[in-house]
């Protein structure tokens, strides 16, 4: 295969950054665009040389894509995953996959059935930062997770919610948890490993909505972690944080919206930079980071290369290189499944106001069909109420 065939559906906001994303790559052909807006489908399709149709159906009707990258509202996601499934094609999702995990499972039955693969838009796991930080904690060489920040301060004013869509469990799915927090709750749950526990609160302090503006969680991870994660649209000078603190030291990546590698820092603890310069991690166990012994930096330092900063590009190069070679690409449905489950623990425990356990979230779990549980309004509103 020397070119992947790629196709987009929906032509909105974030179409762009696939189609950029796509072409950046230089091995891909955009075979076709869909989107129930005609004029939409035609204006991307006259700017990245590509041909409109109205939907997935028609589009796969006249072409016969590798990939199709799924940018419609979150609501759409499951039904079109599933038509391409359906069609033998794989498909990339943006974020939030899915509304429920109810909805996942059928896609990821649909994707057993098919010789297609899932894959989801989670591009701050690609940036060349994550990517550091992933493999330095993965074998021990920062130290051992004790305790982590995940922050998502994000200001969204009241005109926002205008469109009659928005503010509603029917249109958006959820609050900031699930269709803003979820970006760095997943970088969060990709370094930290699975989570356990989740106890919750969610209020509604200003907007016009149905779910929350604002979301806190606390979190135990099977490692013995434990993490505080803090969801808001109410907060005038943005910020997007993730801490761990580990026994070796702080790890920290500081942005709104996409890091680069000046975004990210990690500060030894007391007396642990011999025992990083060494390539040891604090427990004395060797790392093995020949590199870092060899320039005498800490593992940190010593592994930078070239700066890849988080965005659509950043991932969509990972994946079409990953597909092209054969090789499989990390973010998968099944991958990102721990992600909805947290989303969905978050709720579910801000609504019930107890505890939830990971393990409990099985298909029978009266939050499983929806993040909302099945809950009436009035009893959400008030326990979203303060
Ligand atoms: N990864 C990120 O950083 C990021 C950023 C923004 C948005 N998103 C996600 O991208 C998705 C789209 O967001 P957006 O801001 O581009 O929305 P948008 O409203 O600007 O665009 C969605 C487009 O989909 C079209 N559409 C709706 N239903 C359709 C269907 N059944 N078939 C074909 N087309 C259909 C609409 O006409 C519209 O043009 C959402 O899931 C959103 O959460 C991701």
């Amino acid at each position: 295969m020397t070119n992947l065939k790629v196709a987009i559906v929906g032509c909105g906001n974030i179409s762009r950054r696939h189609a950029e994303g796509y072409a950046s790559t230089g091995r891909t052909t955009l075979v076709g665009v869909a989107d129930i807006v005609e004029a939409k489908a035609q204006a991307l399709a006259e700017k990245f040389g590509s041909t409109p149709y109205g939907d997935v159906a028609e589009l796969l009707a006249a072409q016969d894509p590798d990939l199709v990258s799924v940018a419609t509202p979150p609501g759409s996601h499951a039904e079109i995953a599933i038509a391409v499934l359906a069609a033998g094609k794989s498909v990339l999702l943006e974020k939030p996959p899915v509304l429920s995990l109810a909805e996942m499972d059928a896609v990821a039955a649909a994707e057993r059935s098919s010789e297609g693969t899932v894959y989801v838009v989670f591009q701050h796991r690609h940036g060349s930062g994550a990517v550091r930080a992933a493999e330095l904690l993965g074998r021990g060489a920062l130290g051992i997770p004790q305790v982590a920040v995940c922050e998502t301060l994000w200001f969204r004013p009241r005109g926002y919610f205008d469109p009659e869509w928005r503010g509603t469990w029917v249109g958006e799915g959820g609050g900031p948890t699930l269709g803003h927090g979820i970006h760095q709750i997943d970088l969060l749950l990709h370094l930290l490993g699975p989570w356990r526990t989740i106890s919750a609160t969610a209020v509604r302090l200003d907007r016009p909505v149905e779910f929350e503006d604002v979301s806190m969680a606390s979190v135990i991870f099977e490692s013995g972690a434990v993490a505080t994660v803090i969801n808001s649209l109410l907060s005038p000078r943005e910020l997007s944080r993730i801490r761990i603190d580990t026994t070796g030291g702080t790890l920290e990546v500081d942005h709104v919206y996409g890091y680069s590698d000046a975004d990210w820092s990690f500060s030894p603890a007391p007396g642990q930079d011999d025992a990083a310069k060494l390539g040891l991690d604090p427990g004395g166990r060797r790392t093995g980071d020949s590199a870092a012994e060899a320039i005498g930096a800490d593992p940190w330092t010593a592994s930078a290369g070239k700066d890849v900063p988080s965005n659509h590009e950043a991932q969509l190069n990972r994946l079409v290189d990953d597909l092209l070679s054969g090789d499989t690409h990390d973010t998968t449905l099944t991958n990102t499944r721990p992600t909805m489950e947290f989303v969905t623990a978050l709720y579910a425990s801000a609504i019930t106001g107890r505890p939830i356990h990971r393990a409990d979230l099985t298909a029978g779990h009266p939050f499983y069909q929806a993040l909302h549980g099945g809950v009436p309004q009035t009893k959400i509103s008030e326990a979203f109420t303060i």
